[in-house]
């Protein structure tokens, strides 16, 4: 088991492919903390069925308020934190449409829970993370940034903004012993993002890639958990594109 008994916290655990992640690090011994706007719930009690421990927090990563609380019931349930994955965002709801047809609103919204949760939940772990001198955040970017794809602007910049963020933290952390690095996926079948995509384009995504089939939450644990592990130690600063050779950089 590569992760026995680390603590690893993952925004968004509660569907799709955060969900993944949560069963794929619980199968590798991992303490799971499922954090989520939505019900986090059912993903901890599917970890627990399996054996393995999990805690839920509801959570809003916007929220500075939230994401302190879920850094503090972590300490309190399990007493230390060894990963962070910012899988959280807004995605699967958002409707495709062209740049000026996106409300200011929306693009507000689209910034404050996919960037500023990423820095509310990295601060909130810091603290825990040096004084153990040492931790990992996996920050969830996209392969979109990297092809550049029309009508969602707000969201393709917002993953762009996460490989920035990426590359900074990790410079800050390192000398803490705290490695930071980013998975970019392709178009993943994660449930609600099937809804707002056209079976033309979901074909056109397929042959666009090396490997040609449809990319599913499962597809991206095995990179999550060699990032959460030992064995990417000496690795930050670092995006990982799973997307099966959709694109390259
Ligand atoms: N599915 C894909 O094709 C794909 C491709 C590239 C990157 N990604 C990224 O992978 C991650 C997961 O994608 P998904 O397809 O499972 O997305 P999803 O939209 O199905 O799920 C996102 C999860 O985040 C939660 N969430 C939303 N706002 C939140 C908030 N403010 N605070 C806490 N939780 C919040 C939702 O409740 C949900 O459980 C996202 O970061 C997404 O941008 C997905």
């Amino acid at each position: 088991m590569r992760l026995s008994d680390r603590v690893v916290i993952v925004t968004g655990g509660a569907r799709g492919i955060g969900r993944a992640y949560c069963l794929g690090v619980a199968a590798e011994g991992a303490r799971v903390v499922v954090a989520d706007v939505a019900d986090p719930k059912p993903t901890v009690a599917e970890i627990e069925a399996r054996g393995a421990q999990a805690l839920a927090v509801a959570c809003d990563v916007s929220r500075e308020a939230d994401t302190q609380r879920l850094a503090t019931e972590t300490l309190a349930r399990f007493g230390r934190i060894d990963v962070l994955v910012n899988n959280a965002a807004l995605y699967g709801t958002l409707k495709r449409r062209p740049f000026m047809e996106i409300p200011v609103e929306e693009w507000d919204r689209v910034m404050a829970v996919n960037l500023r949760g990423l820095f509310l939940c990295a601060r909130a772990v810091f603290p825990a993370m040096r004084a153990q001198g040492n931790g990992k955040i996996v920050n969830i970017a996209s392969s979109t940034f990297f092809k550049g794809v029309p009508d969602y602007i707000h969201y393709t910049t917002s993953k762009g903004g996460v490989v920035g963020f990426t590359r900074s933290l990790a410079r800050e952390l390192g000398p803490f012993g705290i490695r930071v690095n980013a998975i970019a996926p392709g178009f993943t079948l994660s449930g609600e993002n099937e809804k707002n995509i056209s079976e033309e384009r979901k074909r056109a995504n397929v042959e666009a890639r090396m490997l040609k089939r449809a990319q599913m939450p499962e597809d991206l644990v095995g990179t999550l958990v060699f990032l959460a592990s030992d064995d990417s130690d000496f690795m930050s600063g670092q995006t990982m594109l799973v997307d099966g050779g959709g694109s390259v950089h």
